[in-house]
């Protein structure tokens, strides 16, 4: 008798510029290889080639807060259709680095757009589908910022001052606490062994059992 397949799983991640979060989407992605996953590791915006010309655009053209909430929505549809859809149906397990939270958190708490307005675009674009688990990595804007000093120039987001993404971190927080447990905090603080432990035991939890 040969196993059931596995449920297809979506996994975002989650957090300030500077959390952390590619060393752990990498090791994310092992995890589901090795638990014999086809894996569709991707990025938002982006992950199409519209998607990633969109990128390229909203990371360093000035536009107003509702376009840019706008092309991210594009952006996003896109990604959905193309790439984050085909891959759920055909069982495989996808890898977002970023998704809708971030829109909630960006162009809701930094830029200042109403999460009704925002909730809009997420029914219209979603049609119901939120990733399974989403990983946030929280840790204060002063340490962030330590971590991207001189990696490499400031996109547009990156550039904006303390309080804005003070106000990016708050709008997250408080997106999980009404996210019903789909979106775990995780403190972005401790030693990267540490939250590779945690990473790893809430992806078995949560999508491997
Ligand atoms: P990211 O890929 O994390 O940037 P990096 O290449 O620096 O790792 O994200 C790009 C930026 O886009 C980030 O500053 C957050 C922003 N963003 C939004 O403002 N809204 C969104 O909906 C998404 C997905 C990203």
């Amino acid at each position: 008798m040969t196993a059931a397949p596995r449920p297809a799983r979506f996994v975002s991640f989650e957090g300030l510029d500077g959390a952390g979060k590619s060393t752990h989407i990498a090791r994310v992605t092992e995890l589901f290889r090795a638990h014999g996953y086809d894996v569709v590791s991707t990025r938002e915006p982006g992950g199409t080639p519209l998607g990633e010309s969109l990128r390229a655009i909203l990371l360093h053209e000035p536009m107003s807060p509702a376009t840019e909430a706008l092309l991210m929505f594009a952006a996003r549809s896109e990604h959905l259709d193309l790439v984050i859809k085909p891959a759920l149906t055909r069982g495989a397990a996808v890898v977002s680095d970023r998704f809708t939270d971030a829109s909630f958190a960006y162009q809701g708490g930094g830029r200042g757009l109403s999460d009704d307005r925002l909730s809009i675009l997420e029914n219209w674009v979603h049609e119901g589908l939120q990733p399974d688990l989403t990983l946030l990595f929280d840790l204060p804007f002063e340490v962030a910022r330590t971590r991207l000093a001189g990696v490499r120039k400031p996109d547009r987001f990156e550039q904006e001052a303390e309080e804005f993404h003070n106000r990016v971190r708050a709008a997250y927080l408080r997106r999980a606490e009404k996210s019903g447990g789909r979106i775990k905090i995780i403190d972005a603080a401790q030693p990267l062994a540490e939250i590779s432990k945690t990473v790893e035991h809430l992806v078995l939890v949560n999508c491997l059992k």
